[in-house]
């Protein structure tokens, strides 16, 4: 119980205790203290000074944009949710077998849809279950908790409104938990993003905590650019929508007829690259700053990135934060992967690596 990163962590971890006592359902938020349309600004604004220019993809999953993530999931060239689904429904009662009875903790949850065939395996070996789902959307939370509630009444749901980051402190509270991380969401980050990730999760993991990790695998580049360029065009939406957020929430004023939607595969880097290319020149005010952006015409503004991985590589480069590999699940096509880890040592990563 060391590395407390804010004083405050004590009285949240009192509450927690507290909640989990009563066994009620509910919804938390962590960091209200601060100010989302600021911290919007303040991304938004870091990411055009950069070249070239980046957004956070977070700010994708407003009510909206988590809503047309779902669209995309139904999506005949998304395989990765559909893929990953029946993996789960296929190796749950394996996987919760390896991990006994714990807390099911959900990193970026959005609908929690996935979750039905663990739910009901673990419900096999308990007559009650602890769920905590995060996330960035409060709607999608709302959503889940109600569904979960609905059809499942003994799953005890605490929704938490949290980025992963601000959620590691309380992580202990919980042990012994499966940690999820899935859907591959670690795609969204970069190279020293993931370690720092990793890094400051694995520091506030218990001894033998549980953690699955769904991975979308290197295959053909042509399967790869379909899923992130769907015939529907809802990917396109997605990627859109980042700029009707910002018309709205900072008052950017883009003309959204000017923006357009590009997926590709970058093989060197092994990942689907995504941005919004500028038609013609624009100005994005960011009101809440008093700042204005001039974007050329032809320029592009990344909005994310999503890697893709080699199985075989993961266990070794895990293995330095700790987690050591109980299980490899992974489907007919070798299409995506679930690494089921288990924390029982140290990080061996120099804290160099955790700036
Ligand atoms: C939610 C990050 C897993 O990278 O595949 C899908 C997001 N963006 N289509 C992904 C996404 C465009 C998705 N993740």
């Amino acid at each position: 119980m060391f590395n407390r990163e804010h004083t405050d962590i004590k009285d949240k971890e009192l509450i927690f205790r507290d909640l989990l006592s009563t066994g009620r359902s509910t919804m938390l938020a962590l960091g209200k203290e601060s100010d989302p349309i600021c911290e919007f600004a303040l991304s938004t604004a870091a990411g055009l000074e950069k070249t070239p220019r980046l957004l956070e993809s977070r700010f994708l999953y407003d009510a909206r944009g988590s809503e047309i993530y779902e669209n995309i999931c139904a999506q005949p060239e998304y395989y990765l949710t559909r893929t990953e689904a029946s993996m789960l429904d296929r190796f749950a009662a394996q996987i919760s077998r390896i991990t006994g009875s714990v807390t099911l903790l959900e990193l970026g949850s959005g609908n929690s849809a996935k979750m039905d065939s663990l739910f009901r395996e673990f419900l096999e070996q308990s007559s009650r279950i602890r769920y905590l789902p995060v996330d960035v959307s409060s709607s999608a939370l709302r959503q889940a908790g109600k569904d979960i509630r609905r059809k499942f009444p003994d799953v005890h749901v605490i929704g938490i409104h949290s980025t992963y980051e601000k959620m590691f402190p309380l992580l202990s509270c919980f042990s012994p938990s499966l940690i999820l991380f899935l859907g591959s969401t670690i795609g969204n980050l970069d190279e020293q993003e993931t370690i720092r990730f990793f890094s400051r999760m694995t520091r506030q993991m218990e001894d033998g905590d549980f953690f699955l990790l769904g991975i979308d695998l290197v295959k053909d580049p042509a399967l790869l650019e379909a899923a992130y360029n769907d015939a529907a065009g809802v990917t396109r939406e997605f990627t859109r929508n980042l700029f009707v957020r910002m018309n709205r929430e900072l008052g950017s004023g883009i003309d959204l007829e000017t923006v357009e939607h590009e997926a590709k595969y970058n093989p060197d880097l092994r990942r689907i690259e995504i941005a919004a290319r500028f038609d013609r020149g624009q100005q994005i005010r960011i009101s809440p700053l008093g700042r204005t952006f001039s974007v050329r015409s032809g320029e592009k503004i990344r909005t994310e990135i999503s890697r893709k991985f080699v199985l075989d590589e993961m266990p070794p480069f895990l293995s330095a934060f700790g987690l050591e590999l109980r299980e490899v699940f992974t489907d007919e096509k070798k299409w995506f992967g679930l690494l089921l880890l288990q924390k029982t040592r140290p990080s061996t990563l120099k804290p160099i690596y955790d700036a």
